[in-house]
């Protein structure tokens, strides 16, 4: 949630590399953007409101030095100019950019304004160059540190001053920084993406870390204003994970992407003939989790509804309780840990604001804390005691759509590996194996259906409403296709338990409301069947995404997409790709901004 570039260094054009830099950032807000930097011996800074192709650039060589850039998702003050980052000084000499929420700046505001500073913006944001500024005595590093240390609340925060040119300040606080270690010089940013097409050397920054950077060297204080060393990292990471690849949108290229990145996320994973997984990253946990006697698991959005898919898969091959929380609402409760109690957070990003405090309260209360996350080196994987990355690539679509089949892939190979320490066979992890590693084709063939579910899209494109319904493991698969379709079609949409519907939903039934009919050939098909049949009692239009030769639901339903049959358990993998394709042609049709829905960004730092 808003994006940071900073850079210090030789590179010819500072202000094209800044604004290159916000390019691969976007996606973290689109609200307005803006970047600052010296020349002539003044700060420049340019600002925008909306997104980043409304902010003009004078037609200069900005050379080389220090400059920092943002892109906004707005918390505090409206998405306008004003509130746009970089936030200056009274005197004009200091810019910085800031991710994050300062949750004391009223009484810091009204402190300042005791004491004469004028505030530009209506955002919390400003109150930090302001005490920067107001503890500014020559040394930009000192300043900073004053000023952070009245900060209640979270910062990713970088500074620059004109008494100091060549010095670009970074310091982190439950909003990511990275920096990007070059020959010409260092990058500074929320996350690798600006900085993949320069360097594949990265340091990620700890929490409380302060960086100076001059030139192409930089230094990072502790919270005890410690000289600290930061390992080094090499990233192997291409710049073109993270470009479109020929397809309109970036939600497109990552739909198409599943068959390879499902394949990527068990690689190496799966042991056929032992009939289990192998996850390195929990390896150092398997005592821990021989002994577990309760799993809960602990996300939000997507990556709730996946983790919903993995409860129904834990309890079914492990025999293990498990409980599924919204991060949100597990951090303020007071969940009952005991040391047989494993919490499992699933992040794509790593960096949502609710699963990170989630898991930081289930280590303070004792619990083996284990993550499931796609972005490596981010603050939630390195806070866990044990991990699995999902190995899916860089997801840029804000709609998350490979990260939802990686992570029950992740989920799926972890049931598996609990299932045999406890109730699963040899012979029976062995064909739940296979059929795991068929899976990358399934989805492949899944694919193929685009054109019909294009056309069923064309017939319904302008209906204002849908139901989602699914049982057993399709009924996350049911939430999740409901919140792709709201969320960049901006069409309401709402999953259910097929058999909640007679509680209450049905109501809503009549010829305006599609209902969309998700099924496996389980043992709950029949009963699935009366659900539908019930339906059609009410006169309201049934799509169904069936298992390819279904036939009685199919009889019943007004429009069809097959798939192609798996497993049951696993059938969350192959249902989804319909449903991703329907959101993405439906809001394409109704003229959306597919990859940057209003009012959304990618990663969720803020609470
Ligand atoms: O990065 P995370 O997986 O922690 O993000 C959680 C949600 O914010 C995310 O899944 C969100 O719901 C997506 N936009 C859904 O497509």
């Amino acid at each position: 949630m808003c994006g940071i570039v900073a850079y210090s260094g030789y590179s010819k054009n500072l202000m094209t590399l800044l604004y290159h830099g916000l390019q691969k950032l976007e996606y973290r807000g689109y609200d307005s953007s803006g970047l600052a930097f010296f020349q002539n011996q003044k700060l420049q800074v340019y600002k925008e409101s909306g997104k980043l192709k409304n902010l003009t650039l004078p037609n200069i060589n900005a050379g080389s030095g220090v400059g920092i850039a943002h892109t906004r998702w707005a918390t505090h003050g409206s998405a306008n100019k004003l509130n746009a980052h970089p936030h200056i000084s009274q005197d004009e000499r200091i810019a910085i950019a800031h991710n994050g929420i300062v949750e004391n700046y009223i009484p810091l505001k009204e402190e300042l304004l005791e004491k004469g500073y004028k505030f530009q913006s209506e955002t919390d944001s400003e109150v930090i160059v302001h005490l920067i500024s107001s503890n500014y005595h020559g040394d930009l590093v000192k300043a900073c540190q004053k000023a952070i240390s009245r900060i209640q609340g979270t910062y990713g925060l970088v500074a620059i001053s004109m008494e100091e040119p060549d010095v670009l300040i970074g310091a982190r606080r439950g909003s990511p920084l990275v920096l990007g270690i070059c020959p010409q010089g260092i990058h500074l940013a929320s996350d690798v993406t600006p900085m993949l097409k320069h360097t594949q050397e990265v340091v990620y920054l700890d929490d409380g870390d302060l960086v100076r950077i001059e030139g192409d060297k930089y230094q990072i204080l502790n919270t005890g204003f410690k000289e600290v060393n930061r390992e080094v990292q090499y990233l192997n990471q291409k710049d073109s994970d993270a470009a479109k690849a020929g397809f309109p949108h970036y939600m497109l290229k990552e739909i198409f992407e599943q068959p390879s990145t499902i394949g990527n996320t068990m690689r190496g994973r799966l042991l056929i003939a032992e009939g289990t997984a192998k996850l390195s990253g929990l390896e150092e946990n398997i005592r821990d989790l021989r002994e577990l006697e309760r799993i809960i698991l602990v996300a939000c959005g997507t990556s709730y509804y996946a983790s919903m898919v993995g409860e129904y898969l834990i309890e079914d091959f492990a025999g293990i309780p498990v409980e599924v929380e919204y991060a949100s609402e597990f951090r303020y409760r007071n969940p009952i840990i005991t040391s047989r109690t494993a919490v499992l957070v699933l992040s794509q990003s790593g960096e949502t604001a609710d699963s990170l405090a989630a898991l930081l309260e289930a280590k303070r209360k004792g619990a083996t804390v284990l993550g499931i996350c796609n972005t490596v080196g981010s603050s939630i994987a390195r806070a866990t005691d044990g991990g699995v990355y999902l190995h899916a690539g860089p997801e840029i679509g804000v709609a998350s759509t490979k990260a939802f089949t990686a992570q029950v892939t992740v989920l799926s190979l972890f049931a598996l590996l609990l299932g045999r320490m406890r109730r699963v066979s040899n012979s029976v992890g062995s064909r739940l194996a296979t059929m795991l590693s068929s899976l990358p084709i399934k989805v492949e063939e899944a694919l193929l259906q685009k054109d019909s579910v294009f056309a069923i899209a064309e017939k319904y494109k302008d209906s204002k409403n849908f139901l989602y319904i699914g049982r057993n493991v399709n009924y996350p698969v049911a939430l999740e296709g409901a919140l792709k379709l709201k969320e960049i079609s901006y069409i309401h949409a709402e999953g259910y338990a097929a058999a909640e519907l007679k509680h209450g939903p049905i109501a809503l039934l009549d010829e305006n409301m599609p209902v969309i009919v998700i099924a496996s050939k389980d043992d709950l098909h029949e009963k699935l069947l009366s659900n539908v049949k019930e339906i059609k009692a009410r006169g309201a239009k049934v799509i169904s995404i069936l298992p390819q030769g279904e036939v009685e639901i199919a009889r019943e339903s007004d429009d069809v997409i097959y798939v192609p049959e798996v497993h049951p358990a696993f059938s969350a993998l192959v249902n989804i790709i319909p449903l991703q394709l329907f959101a993405y042609q439906m809001a394409v049709l109704n003229d959306r901004d597919v990859d940057q829905p209003r009012n959304l960004a990618k990663s969720v730092t803020v609470e």
